[in-house]
């Protein structure tokens, strides 16, 4: 099993980029496959999460170049080009290749059997299955919505507006991916605004995406023109070292290229209301994205009411966060947020555990969590539970630890961080994976 041992204290410097963007590397390979040309695409994450939607295509006869130092060049065969897959597609731990292979699978003149690991196969796809069905895929599940999953070939798709019932970009791009072999409109309304990176790569390639408000509206049949595509640093990836230099005194750091959607830069904004110093320094735009440098020094924080809104802006990025808030002098309070008990793991309950384990007071709410941050905590074994966000967070809580911190079960790190360890130790975190 892979464990980190981290020592207490430092602080962080240097100027670092963080891999590629993991949302924008899968719909990448997604839409590239099905694009009209050759998609160039550069900063690629060579994570397993994209490397499974990368194979999961290969499988279906695309021909893929690289990944070779973050480039790779995907062989689009169009709308109508895939072939079927001889086994299964094996989605490893990825949330974001199941779901949205689902919606574009759901279309094909084949049938397709979807599956992942011990993780994934306990997540929720009834959420998936249940709108493609409204528009008449057919699609099976085992027991209560799990994978694997299996779509079945020749559905012809009716294009529906569909009102998501969570907040989740994985299910919009599902059906919206759904729509684009569907007969008519399709239209997605969500209840609160999530990452929009499948409507803004769309549009690159030329596809009219009509958006208002909470609801985007595709055409089925529209044709995709391959285009290049620059990957920005995952803002994922940057918010342990924003939460790292954060929380250590002495730290500052710049994160190069970090990719700035508003959809996704919740992060920053939690951490400025908890009174963090983070900095915009440099922004340009690359293939419809916005990115920049950021630049962040320690500053004392305070623990916030975290506001609702932000909740989905930052949805992946609360490990962390729970990390930031035990440093923070006084409470934190975390609600509306029961998506993170569906994670690659129950972040509520194993963020929980890990805290607790380390002396940090804090209770669990069925859709949040209060921390009391600015006591001091110790150190200790804590299990990751295989979810790599969380193996994550435990090594940047070092930082302020008064001793080591064992983290058990990091191997899933590579899901979407290789070469975490080393950048971290590059930019001054006492980590070891022997
Ligand atoms: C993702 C959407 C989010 C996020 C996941 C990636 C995406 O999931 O947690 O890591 O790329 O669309 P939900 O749609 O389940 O919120």
């Amino acid at each position: 099993m892979q464990v980190y041992r981290v020592q207490p204290g430092g602080c962080l410097g240097n100027e670092l980029r963080v891999p590629g963007d993991k949302s924008i590397s899968h719909r990448a390979i997604m839409l590239g496959a099905i694009a009209q040309g050759i998609t160039e695409i550069t900063g690629f994450l060579e994570g397993e999460d994209a490397l499974a939607t990368m194979n999961a295509f290969r499988a279906l006869g695309v021909s893929i170049e690289g990944p070779d130092q973050g480039q790779v060049r995907v062989h689009g065969v169009g709308l109508h080009g895939l072939r079927p897959s001889p086994n299964a597609l094996d989605c490893g731990n990825s949330g974001t290749s199941m779901r949205l292979l689902a919606g574009l699978l759901a279309g094909q003149a084949f049938s397709t059997t979807l599956t992942g690991d011990s993780s994934l196969c306990q997540r929720p796809m009834g959420r998936v299955a249940d709108p493609l069905r409204l528009m008449k895929a057919r699609i099976d599940t085992a027991a209560q919505g799990r994978p694997p999953l299996h779509i079945e070939g020749n559905s012809a798709l009716r294009g529906m507006a569909y009102t998501l019932p969570m907040a989740s970009a994985q299910v919009k791009s599902c059906v919206l991916l759904a729509g684009l072999y569907a007969i008519g409109e399709t239209s997605v309304t969500e209840p609160e605004i999530t990452r929009d990176h499948t409507e803004r790569m769309l549009e690159s390639f030329g596809v009219p995406v009509l958006r208002q408000g909470r609801t985007v509206t595709v055409t089925g049949g529209s044709v995709l023109q391959a285009a290049p595509i620059e990957v920005p640093a995952d803002i994922s990836s940057a918010a342990f070292f924003m939460v790292g230099a954060s929380i250590a005194p002495g730290s500052d750091i710049l994160l190069l290229g970090v990719g700035i959607n508003p959809t996704r830069t919740g992060v920053i904004e939690i951490l400025r209301l908890m009174g963090a110093d983070i900095q915009i320094q440099r922004e340009w735009q690359a293939g419809g994205e916005p990115l920049a440098d950021i630049r962040v020094r320690y500053a004392p924080l305070h623990g916030i009411a975290i506001p609702p809104e932000l909740v989905p802006l930052a949805i992946d990025e609360f490990p962390v966060l729970f990390i930031a808030a035990a440093c923070a002098q006084g409470r934190t309070v975390l609600t509306q947020a029961a998506e993170l008990r569906v994670k690659e793991s129950d972040r509520l309950q194993v963020m929980a555990m890990g805290l607790q384990e380390l002396g940090v007071n804090c209770v669990v709410q069925d859709d949040g969590i209060v921390i009391e941050g600015g006591t001091g905590y110790h150190g200790g074994r804590v299990n990751s539970h295989g979810d790599h966000r969380i193996a994550m967070s435990f090594a940047m809580a070092a930082l302020r630890a008064s001793g080591t911190i064992d983290i058990l079960d990091c191997a899933n790190v590579a899901t979407s961080f290789p070469g975490f360890v080393a950048l971290a130790r590059a930019a001054g975190l006492r980590i070891e994976a022997p």
